[in-house]
């Protein structure tokens, strides 16, 4: 598994390489993570894109087994983190959104925050902690991906479907008091287990803004499968009546 590498930093105009590492990182380590989730967050002008985790919640996530991966630059400064977790048969997984069957949850593994310093996107940093946290957890037993995504943030939408990952939900999540009705998310996943699909039965395209007709597609049994970025559609398709393949509920 590759841990290590070389990658462009841009500053303003200038583009230079720089050496950079994975490792997962320790709980001590936890504020630098914060420090630099803050950091990307001040900096993005559509702030609905990223749900912000506390100190808190990670560190009692990672107190029960939840993992970050960290990538840093040849100074050792935080350039990157890609947070996972286990939510077991926790309310707060969202197998109980894609109606998941219950004998799977214990394999579920969630694809939490992902974050790239902006002097450091365009590395395909989303992409390389994904495959590296993925290589991870299947030989830990683990089965299923599952993540939300904004359908408004198209640079992890593109990145997430480029890994596999398929729709199967599109709903508000992460109600709060400033947004008691919640964010509009995507659901995604994928089953580590399947190789490859048969050919779908029946195949349409929606308008990435579509939230209605995509609904209505996934409520009849579709699933959102490749994303066009040039022109902001999404084929969603449909592959018979078992929508997870040999699962016993
Ligand atoms: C989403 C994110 C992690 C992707 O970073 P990444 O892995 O470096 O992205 P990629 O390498 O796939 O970038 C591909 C291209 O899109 C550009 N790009 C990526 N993210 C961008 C952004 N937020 N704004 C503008 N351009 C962006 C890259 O510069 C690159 O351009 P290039 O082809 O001209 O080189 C990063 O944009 C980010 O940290 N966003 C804020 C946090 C967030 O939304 N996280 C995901 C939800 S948890």
């Amino acid at each position: 598994m590759m841990t290590n590498g070389i990658l462009n930093r841009r500053t303003n105009d200038l583009s230079y390489p720089e050496n950079f590492y994975m490792k997962p990182m320790h709980i001590k380590e936890l504020n630098r993570v914060v420090e630099l989730q803050k950091y990307v967050y001040n900096n993005l002008p559509d702030k609905n894109v990223l749900f912000m985790d506390s100190y808190e919640e990670m560190f009692d996530d990672m107190k029960s087994g939840a993992k970050i991966i960290g990538v840093f630059n040849e100074a050792n400064n935080l350039i990157a983190y890609r947070y996972i977790s286990f939510p077991g048969l926790d309310s707060k997984s969202l197998a109980y959104d894609i109606d998941l069957p219950k004998s799977q949850m214990a394999k579920v593994v969630h694809l939490e925050t992902t974050v790239v310093h902006p002097e450091y996107r365009g590395n395909a940093l989303q992409s390389i902690t994904l495959q590296y946290a993925a290589e991870e957890v299947e030989t830990l037993g683990y089965r299923h991906l599952l993540c939300t995504v904004s359908p408004q943030n198209m640079f992890s939408l593109y990145n997430i479907m480029k890994n596999g990952l398929k729709i199967k939900a599109l709903k508000r999540k992460y109600s709060s008091s400033e947004n008691p009705d919640g964010l509009w998310r995507f659901i995604l996943h994928k089953d580590m287990a399947i190789e490859s699909y048969n050919k779908p039965i029946s195949s349409y395209m929606s308008g990435l803004e579509n939230f209605d007709e995509q609904k209505g597609l996934i409520d009849r049994g579709y699933i959102g499968f490749n994303i066009f970025r040039e022109n902001r559609l999404l084929n969603y398709a449909k592959f018979g009546d078992v929508s997870y393949q040999g699962i016993p509920a």
